[in-house]
């Protein structure tokens, strides 16, 4: 009898521990299957787009390498309503690792607080959360690159160009009359690459005059549209367009193609990005210079996480900063 009562308790430990180690564990993922929700931003953004093609590849190739993996990937529209919805159906179906790229990099509390009691870790990536937001948990990661740098590698390639070009003074006043094109507010990449570019050029001796600045939250068509006002206010005067990414130095020349600047009368242009049309303009000598973000680096750390998150090893081969992030950096792209 005793020894009965024994066995059925030894039995009873087990399970239990089998139990624990299934939903407590903080690296593997439950069941054996993986199912990685994504949800992004916005689908209309051109830099996104890219880096989730990138993603997917990546997906596809651990696919390729025998994991059973399913990838349902989301554009949320930019609603932060949207995308908390998305992540309730992704979760409903079973996934149980997320990938989100917040509308809201302010507003994650639904996403985290979803995921921890399902005990499904996120990667966030490209909107970086506020720290005290990526605290929350263990099981919360970012995959990114650091704005700051991105800034001052835009601010280099500007100094390089007007000390190459002379002419870009075309008033020749010693100054040079500049206007920013900025991405949404509030967006880590948005504040930090302005400020850091502009001091880059201040730094290194070139004499500024800031003439304006219109936000064009990352988008093409919007930035053309605020470049056409400010050429209206300032028309000859402006010799530096500063945008925070490619798409929106292109709505600032397609504004000036719209109105039919010649070549000499031209300002000079600086992305950050290097999508595919951001590199082609540089190519073309449209662009004087973007700064290349590296999609496929993040994609590539994205799945490293995936994987480990995955095997339930692995972790302690990542390189993080802090624990929890990951940052690539960028390069310079020039004509
Ligand atoms: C990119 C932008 C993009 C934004 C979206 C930035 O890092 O430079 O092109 O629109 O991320 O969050």
């Amino acid at each position: 009898m005793m020894r009965g009562k024994r066995i059925w308790a030894a039995g009873m430990i087990f399970c239990m521990l089998v139990l624990l180690s299934a939903c407590g564990s903080k690296g593997t993922v439950a069941g054996s299957k993986v199912y990685v929700g994504v949800t992004y931003y916005d689908q209309s953004d051109t830099y996104m787009n890219q880096l989730i093609d990138c993603f997917r590849n990546e997906m596809d190739g651990l696919g390729e390498s025998g994991l059973d993996i399913t990838v349902t990937v989301r554009g949320a529209g930019g609603s932060q309503i949207t995308q908390d919805d998305q992540v309730k159906e992704m979760i409903g179906a079973g996934c149980n690792i997320l990938c989100v790229n917040l509308v809201d990099r302010t507003d994650p509390s639904e996403i985290i607080e979803l995921a921890r009691q399902n005990n499904i870790p996120i990667i966030f990536f490209n909107r970086e959360p506020v720290a005290e937001d990526m605290h929350r948990w263990d099981r919360l990661y970012y995959v990114g690159a650091d704005a700051e740098q991105s800034g001052v590698m835009q601010g280099e390639l500007a100094v390089e160009a007007i000390r190459d070009n002379p002419q870009t003074d075309r008033n020749r006043d010693g100054r040079i009359q500049y206007v920013v094109l900025e991405g949404e507010p509030g967006h880590q990449d948005a504040i930090i690459r302005t400020e850091s570019a502009v001091n880059t050029l201040k730094k290194k001796g070139i004499e500024l005059e800031k003439l304006s600045y219109g936000i064009a939250n990352w988008n093409r068509a919007q930035a053309q549209n605020r470049m056409m006002q400010m050429i209206s206010q300032h028309q000859n005067r402006i010799e530096l367009v500063l945008a925070n990414n490619d798409d929106m130095a292109l709505g600032a020349m397609d504004a000036y193609q719209k109105l039919n600047y010649t070549e000499s009368a031209l300002p000079l242009f600086f992305g950050i990005d290097g999508t595919d049309v951001g590199i082609k303009a540089v190519k073309e000598g449209k662009l004087a210079g973007t700064v290349y973000n590296d999609k496929e680096g993040q994609a590539s750390a994205m799945a490293k996480l995936v994987k480990a998150m995955a095997a339930g090893e692995g972790m302690e081969d990542i390189r993080f900063t802090n624990d929890k992030y990951i940052y690539l950096p960028y390069s310079k792209v020039k004509q």
